[in-house]
């Protein structure tokens, strides 16, 4: 019956009101437990009406003494030692107020005046012998309503909940424990946890509040199927790279979901939240080592400037202003042609810079959004002239290698010719620093997209170098991105949700993997150190086989690769390569003071010559001429040579006119 009417009323919360009265009443028991005992349950008729006018005194002094420290607040199935505290201060105030009120009596006494009530003497209220015996009694019955109430509640609540996710926590440290006492001390929490897995072999066999310790190499499927074990919660936040990377492995063999919890550290008032407890997801398993970065030098190059971002509304633009704000630019101008986007973002960083604004040492950022189209020379020459920022960061281009394949006017008109109208703009208005974002996919182009991205690189090289300039023009450059719009993960996501099958295009096609907030951390270091000229490159690590990719996702998710979820292959599409250049080749690259920046060797050009080039390729975007506008870019850029593309005739083309040209000079 008890339990039935726990588990009915488990939502209910005690009004504090209905609290004061109970502990009011369990006080007034304590009274008269406490009278008992003193006159050994022998209680006269006079003894009966002092009783009652002591009851009377006491609800007064109980409500005030609860009233004074707050002790009904608490919710009573919580109880915690706060309340605890607060119950001993209730039931020694009540105390103190009483004996207080004893001896007033006897110094009214001693005055030979005599306290008569209903014609009854009264030489003390309550004796006090009746209150050193009240005391223990009545914090006793405070307490224990408390401590039956949580007892109850939790025993009978909880062990009904039976539908609870059975889990195993890796690592019985002190984030493993913490997570056996947050999960346990939850009403509300959706896991059991059965096990901990731990290798130290100290531990193994032993348990921790009655849960055991198992080695992680005796968990096997049958072991978790057995148990029915749905998720292992990853509890060992600071162990290295490597060491998750060979967790990692074992766990996506089991074919359970995993999740993790941040370093207790980030913990909130040293709990866990859960919250904080997080699927595990593909970033996660291709995180490499945290980046160092130098925030003070960005600080320093940051700090209280104005800042312009264009393409900000993308994936890489949208976290290099959230990055930025953190080192209080007095002004972030952003720029997409992407109106909603952008209208996004503004709702976003609206509360970033509040909560930013709200701290002391925080100084006032002005924000604004601006919708531009960077190929519009007129617009962007406006902007800066009247903007006249610090730096720009120039992440706005179109990026995806097949589409710009079958788009070749709008790749120069976007990649060119808008970071043309920029850098000009930029130098012509005196911007102290001009950042582009450029790509692993510019080094020896195989496509129309990476071959508009080199020739934009170069052109700003050539710029900075040309006399008059006074801009710094910085090149970074790195590899795919993870999670970014229209990136493999999220397609590979979206394919896996409706049950795949997951589409790779090639069985041994490779990329170099970064995240977005560890690609633009290194963009603000490289840009902090970078004097101009250079083409900054980053440590992308190891490549990673786009299939493994695709089976480490499918097994995240909880299936089985080529069996839940197949994988088929799609063929390489236009412009695409097989292998991306490795970036940090030490041939071409020379060292910086950053281990994961490089600085690359490329050769100079006259600002003239490429200018006159750019300058050729108007009329053919004028005109539509496909062919002859991608002819242009291969006779400026050597190395571009069309891979799986129309355009590769070109190149046939361009090597026979070549060997024409070499055949006529040696006759
Ligand atoms: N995503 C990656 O994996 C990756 C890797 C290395 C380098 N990069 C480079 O970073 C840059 C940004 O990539 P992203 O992933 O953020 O792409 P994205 O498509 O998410 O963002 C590009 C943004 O530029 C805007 N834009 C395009 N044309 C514009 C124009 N004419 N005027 C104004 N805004 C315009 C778009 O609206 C978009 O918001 C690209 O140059 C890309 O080559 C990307």
């Amino acid at each position: 019956m008890i339990k039935k009417f726990f588990l009915r009323h488990s939502n209910l919360i005690l009004s504090r009101w209905i609290v004061l009265v109970i502990d009011v009443f369990l006080m007034e028991c304590a009274l008269i437990i406490a009278n008992l005992l003193r006159f050994d349950f022998v209680l006269s008729e006079l003894t009966i009406y002092h009783i009652r006018m002591q009851m009377l005194m006491l609800a007064v002094i109980g409500v005030i003494s609860i009233l004074i420290t707050g002790s009904h607040k608490g919710l009573i199935r919580h109880t915690s030692q706060k309340d605890i505290f607060n119950i001993i201060k209730v039931g020694t105030l009540t105390i103190i107020l009483l004996a207080t009120i004893n001896y007033g009596l006897f110094l009214f006494d001693n005055m030979n005046k005599r306290l008569v009530i209903g014609g009854v003497e009264y030489w003390m209220l309550v004796p006090n012998s009746v209150l050193l015996i009240f005391y223990p009694i009545s914090l006793f019955l405070l307490l224990f309503f408390r401590m039956f109430i949580k007892l109850a509640y939790y025993n009978l609540t909880i062990q009904e909940k039976l539908n609870r996710i059975h889990v195993l926590v890796y690592g019985a440290g002190k984030e493993g424990i913490g997570v056996l006492q947050t999960l346990a001390g939850l009403p509300s929490s959706p896991y059991k946890v059965l096990g901990f897995m731990d290798d130290h072999p100290g531990k193994i066999g032993k348990s921790v509040q009655g849960v055991p310790i198992v080695n992680p190499e005796s968990v096997t499927r049958e072991f978790l199927q057995k148990r029915e074990i749905e998720e292992i919660i990853l509890a060992m936040p600071n162990i290295s790279e490597k060491q998750k990377d060979v967790i990692y492995e074992r766990l996506l063999d089991l074919n359970v979901a995993i999740k993790s919890v941040p370093p207790v550290e980030t913990w909130i008032n040293g709990e866990l939240n859960l919250h904080q407890i997080r699927k595990i997801n593909i970033e996660d398993l291709l995180q490499r080592d945290p980046i160092r970065l130098d925030n003070q030098t960005v600080l320093r190059e940051v700090f209280g400037k104005s800042v312009l971002i264009t393409g900000a509304a993308g994936s890489i633009g949208q976290e290099l202003s959230r990055q930025l704000l953190h080192f209080n630019p007095s002004r972030l101008v952003l720029v997409d042609q992407a109106e909603t986007p952008l209208f996004e973002l503004e709702q976003e960083l609206t509360e970033v810079v509040q909560t930013l604004e709200s701290r002391s040492y925080f100084q006032k950022i002005s924000l604004c959004y601006i919708v531009a189209d960077v190929s519009n020379n007129d617009r962007v020459k406006l902007l800066i002239a009247e903007e006249k920022p610090h730096l720009v960061y120039h992440a706005a281009a179109y990026k995806h290698v097949p589409l710009m394949e079958a788009h070749p006017l709008e790749a120069i008109r976007v990649n060119v010719f808008g970071t043309c109208n920029l850098a000009d703009a930029a130098s012509e208005n005196g911007v102290e620093k001009f950042v582009m974002i450029s790509t692993d996919k510019a080094v020896n182009p195989t496509s129309i997209m990476g071959a508009t991205k080199r020739l934009a690189e170069i052109y700003i090289q050539s710029l900075n170098h040309n006399p008059g300039n006074k801009t710094a023009f910085i090149t970074t450059r790195f590899g795919n991105v993870l999670g970014s719009n229209g990136s493999v993960t999220r397609t590979f996501n979206k394919q896996i949700q409706a049950g795949g099958p997951v589409t790779v295009t090639h069985p041994d096609i490779t990329r170099y993997f970064m995240t977005i907030p560890e690609a633009c951390q290194l963009v603000f270091e490289a840009a902090a150190m970078g004097s101009g000229g250079e083409i900054f490159i980053f440590d992308m690590g190891q490549p990673v086989k786009i299939v493994d990719l695709a089976r480490n996702m499918i097994r995240l998710s909880g299936y089985t690769p080529d069996r839940e979820i197949k994988i088929v292959y799609s063929g390489l599409r236009p412009g695409e390569k097989l292998y991306e250049e490795l970036l940090n080749d030490k041939e071409r690259t020379l060292p910086t003071h950053h281990p994961k920046i490089m600085k690359a060797k490329v050769r100079d050009y006259a600002f003239d010559e490429v200018s006159r080039m750019v300058g050729y390729m108007t009329e053919p975007v004028r005109n539509g001429d496909r062919r002859a506008l991608v002819r242009l870019l291969k006779q400026f850029i050597p190395e571009y040579i069309s891979n799986n593309s129309i355009y590769r005739t070109l190149d046939f083309d361009i090597e026979r006119e070549r060997k024409a040209v070499e055949i006529k000079r040696t006759n």
